[in-house]
């Protein structure tokens, strides 16, 4: 399975990359804002940083929702690195676009997924990547992992091979959760992939190891 952080921020985009296990990010128009990156110009130069610092892939996503408008930006946005993926929302205009991209041969990462039927039509299109937004379903009292082992059994069956990224981690248990019921990637907020590095039984066994040795080091 592999790793993409799900954020704008320059620093936790280094910090996870510095780790060693980073595969990619996803950014979406709320992260951007988030960070205050307002104006294509300025929009467009915070994605070649971040294209700058990873070699994975990296979700640009439009903010058109006509086909033209959309395709116009996929093809602006494919020219500020090789490694821009073009994220789309999951709407009628929006397959058109991932159809034709793919049909380009232009990576795409189909966005706001809430459903099996939308999995499929977005395979059919072609996507690269199907993001399913596991955090927002269980918000509605749903079950965002079920969404991701039936997405997973049915890609599996069809033999679609669209990329399954669970989007909308919230936790670190989504991401085991996630590893479990078949995604193929996880775009994870920073603090949901150092969670994964904590136990309990870690710290108090370091603590013992290290004050063994300084004992016997007397
Ligand atoms: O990239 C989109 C996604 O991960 C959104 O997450 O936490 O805003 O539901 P969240």
């Amino acid at each position: 399975m592999q790793f993409f952080i799900d954020t704008a921020n320059i620093e936790q985009i280094k910090e996870a990359n510095a780790l060693g296990i980073l595969d990619g990010v996803t950014t979406n128009p709320s992260l951007m804002a988030k960070e205050g990156i307002t104006g294509k110009d300025n929009i467009y130069k915070h994605y070649k940083a971040i294209c700058d610092i990873v070699d994975g892939p990296v979700s640009a996503e439009v903010i058109s929702t006509d086909y033209e408008g959309m395709m116009r930006e996929a093809h602006e946005l494919v020219e500020i690195a090789p490694n821009i993926v073009i994220k789309i929302p999951m709407i009628k205009e929006g397959i058109k676009a991932i159809h034709s991209l793919s049909g380009e041969g232009i990576p795409t990462n189909c966005t706001l997924v809430f459903s099996a039927g939308q999995a499929i039509l977005a395979a059919k299109a072609g996507a690269t990547y199907l993001s399913p937004f596991i955090g927002r379903i269980d918000d509605t009292n749903w079950n965002g992992i079920e969404l991701i082992r039936e997405v997973a059994e049915i890609y599996a069956i069809q033999g679609f091979d669209t990329l399954i990224l669970a989007a909308s981690i919230r936790n670190s248990r989504h991401i085991v959760d996630s590893a479990k019921a078949g995604a193929d990637v996880v775009t994870c907020p920073l603090p949901s992939i150092l969670g994964l590095l904590k136990h309990p039984l870690t710290d108090i066994g370091l603590a013992k190891f290290l004050a063994d040795h300084a004992k016997a080091s007397k």
